[in-house]
């Protein structure tokens, strides 16, 4: 005999789950992005204020240059300062009644190391490059996107462990690595069409 009562709690708490998940992921993708803010702006501030003496001093090593004439000291201390500029923004805006409750704040360290850590990653990758005969500019597809996530998480993960692992759960990590390559190939995009970029990648 058909239980229409039953049948029809089932199916309420079907639909309850199912929306319940739905928005735990836009949630989930919501943290991972402001999470990531503070070691997203690096590179734009670079782009926006660097030049000058570059990091490597021009030196080369193994008839190569060290780092390239693309990262110098201004861009790094300006992304560096960028993005921890910005966490602290992001803590005054935690405590407003706008913001929701799930969005967490940054500890100094933390804001430090995201905005550290993101810079340290874009030269590495552009140690990298030049490792592997890549002039200044070229593209090496996967690596100029996730550079800087990696140098983020890796000095995070040492100067504020704690912060770290309570913010960065695996569905953040997760959501981190899928939808940063999309967000940096769309702004790119942007800052090459604008003129304040020399490529689009
Ligand atoms: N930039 C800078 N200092 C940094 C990083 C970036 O001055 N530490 C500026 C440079 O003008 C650079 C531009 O931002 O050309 C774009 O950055 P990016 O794409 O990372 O550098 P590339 O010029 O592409 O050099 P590379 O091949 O080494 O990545
Ligand atoms: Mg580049």
């Amino acid at each position: 005999m058909p239980h229409p009562e039953r049948e029809w709690k089932t199916q309420n708490t079907f639909q309850k789950s199912r929306l319940f998940r739905r928005v735990s992921v836009v949630q989930t993708i919501v943290v991972a992005v402001w999470l990531m803010l503070p070691a997203y702006v690096p590179n734009n501030a670079a782009v926006l204020l660097g030049g000058g003496t570059p990091v490597d001093f021009g030196r080369e090593w193994r008839g190569d240059r060290v780092l390239g004439d693309g990262k110098t000291w201004r861009g790094g201390a300006a992304g560096v300062g960028a993005g921890f500029a910005l966490a602290v923004l992001l803590n005054a805006a935690v405590t407003q009644s706008y913001v929701p409750d799930f969005l967490p704040a940054f500890e100094m360290r933390a804001a430090f190391g995201l905005a550290f850590g993101a810079v340290l990653g874009d030269m590495g990758a552009s140690f990298l490059k030049r490792r592997t005969g890549r002039e200044r500019g070229a593209p090496f597809p996967g690596v100029d996107q996730l550079d800087f996530v990696v140098g983020a998480f890796a000095v995070t993960v040492v100067v504020a462990p704690d912060w770290f692992f309570e913010n960065f759960t695996a569905g953040v990590v997760v959501a981190v690595f899928v939808l940063t390559p999309v967000l940096h190939v769309t702004t790119n995009l942007i800052a090459y069409r604008l003129g304040l970029k020399d490529e689009p990648w």
